[in-house]
């Protein structure tokens, strides 16, 4: 919307918090569209992240986080590919940190549609945690057989990471080689047809949220 508004002749305010999470998203679509990976810092609020980093513990300690699949429906049962530990959300969820984080992605979508038309009518996330020593090898998220997932949106979780704690993200067809480390707060976009990419050995717990917008 154009913030001058014909009919009133007054210049529409937005709410400040609104405007700081534009801002996020701004920043999230701009680094995307001029390096191919987006990055903002501050997509999740801290609160938002401490209640998805405490919703992961639970489920650790009542043993959902499940070994992952590697495409439509194939487990990696060996962990070969992947050896990270996930579990969807849901928005018939009761959890107020996960439904928050649902609406605040659908927000997101709203507003990659609005601003760039990406057409995008369904999405999918779940929680991920690598324990110590586990990774991701080189991928694209797209299927071969559905070519759904349009863009991949990562979040992260993880207070204090240090570049020694590994698990970083890889960008392969790139040309910032430096890994993207998994902090707290902070998420990524990137294409899910095009970008190779990797998760690096984790030499701690490493918590995020991976999901994928889409078109069906
Ligand atoms: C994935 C993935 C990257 C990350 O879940 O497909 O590549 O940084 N995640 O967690
Ligand atoms: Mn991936």
């Amino acid at each position: 919307m154009h913030p001058f508004s014909p009919r009133t002749g007054i210049r529409t305010t937005l709410r400040g918090s609104n405007n700081n999470m534009n801002q996020q998203f701004d920043q999230l679509i701009n680094s995307f569209l001029s390096n191919k990976v987006g990055i903002a810092p501050a997509f999740l609020s801290q609160a938002l992240s401490t209640g998805l980093r405490q919703n992961i513990a639970h489920l650790q300690q009542s043993g959902q986080m499940k070994a992952s699949g590697i495409g439509n429906g194939e487990k990696d049962l060996q962990q070969i590919t992947r050896t990270d530990k996930i579990c969807w959300l849901s928005k018939t969820s009761e959890n107020v940190f996960e439904l928050e984080f649902l609406e605040h992605a659908e927000d997101f979508i709203a507003y990659l549609n609005r601003t760039c038309y990406a057409g995008i009518n369904a999405s999918e996330f779940h929680y991920a945690v690598y324990e110590k020593g586990s990774y991701y090898k080189r991928h694209k998220d797209q299927f071969k057989n559905n070519n759904s997932r349009k863009y991949s949106l990562v979040a992260y979780l993880n207070e204090n990471w240090l570049a020694e704690d590994g698990g970083g993200l890889q960008l392969y067809d790139h040309e910032n080689t430096e890994p993207i480390l998994p902090h707290a707060q902070s998420a990524v976009l990137f294409k899910s047809d095009e970008t190779e990419h990797a998760v690096l050995v984790a030499n701690r717990s490493r918590l995020s949220i991976s999901g994928w917008l889409k078109r069906v």
